[in-house]
């Protein structure tokens, strides 16, 4: 694979990502159409899919041979077939872009032969773009971010999802989490999974801690966390599996082995 493709896919990821904003700050000026998908806390809009369709045709007609991951579904191909397949989430965060129209954001990972090269998170409330490159670096509106700084868990600031996941409160993970929030200097729940990666990446939370996450929802966050010099593995150390359900440890690499040493199963 050549660097100018990376350098091209990316640009086209952010391309779209601001678009996908445009469009969804203009469909918030008519009512939302809210559906539920398998419960009542499982939601999708028409923005949802009307923003999944933007980027999909956007990206289709530039590289009409690329394979797209999409949390709505509308590329309806096995993406098993594609050397490069984008992992897109039109909207993460739809609980709260739903009930607070903020807090949520556009993700979208460009991956080649199961390895991301490029990815942007974008938060069109904030007007920020989070961008990473393989190799090349991560940037929040075009400043370089750097995860590195000493701190100890006193002065850490976590975030976390897993409190209301029963695997997590059967295996004792779901405690072990809280102690962290009293071990630490706060926890967070912002419910916005690619945006919390995002902030580990910019040093504007230190860890960030879940279960079951899939593909579209960490996909453009991970490469954030890998090119600002953060760790981002399973919740047993190990690598996350491209293109599966995973758990995810994503923290400062101050903090990253001591968090890894206290969540591991007694
Ligand atoms: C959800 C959010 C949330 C995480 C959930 C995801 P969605 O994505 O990222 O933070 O805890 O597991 O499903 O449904 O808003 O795109
Ligand atoms: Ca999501
Ligand atoms: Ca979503």
């Amino acid at each position: 694979m050549q660097n100018t493709n990376k350098k091209e896919w990316g640009k086209l990821a952010r391309h779209c990502a601001k678009e996908a904003g445009k469009l969804i700050t203009r469909m918030l000026e008519q009512p939302l159409e809210v559906m539920c998908k398998t419960s009542a806390s499982d939601l999708v809009t028409s923005v949802d899919r009307a923003v999944e369709k933007l980027v999909m045709d956007t990206i289709l007609e530039a590289y009409p041979d690329h394979g797209i991951l999409g949390e709505e579904g509308l590329f309806a191909e096995d993406i098993s077939r594609f050397d490069t397949v984008w992992v897109v989430d039109p909207i993460d965060g739809t609980t709260n872009f739903v009930h607070q129209q903020q807090n949520y954001c556009i993700s979208i990972a460009v991956c080649h032969q199961g390895r991301c090269e490029a990815a942007v998170v974008y938060d069109p409330t904030r007007e920020e773009l989070f961008y990473a490159e393989r190799e090349a670096g991560a940037f929040l509106n075009d400043v370089p971010l750097a995860a590195h700084r000493t701190m100890t868990m006193e002065q850490a600031l976590l975030s976390s999802s897993i409190f209301w996941n029963s695997r997590a409160m059967e295996s004792g993970l779901s405690e072990k989490v809280q102690q962290l929030a009293r071990a630490s200097r706060g926890m967070r729940v912002y419910g916005v999974a690619a945006l919390e990666l995002a902030y580990v990446a910019a040093g504007r939370l230190d860890a960030y801690i879940s279960m079951s996450l899939n593909p579209w929802d960490y996909a453009g966050g991970k490469l954030l966390i890998e090119e600002s010099g953060a760790r981002v593995t399973r919740l047993n150390g190990e690598p996350i599996p491209f293109g599966e359900k995973s758990s995810i440890l994503a923290a400062n690499p101050a903090i990253y082995d001591s968090l890894l040493d206290f969540l591991k199963p007694d």
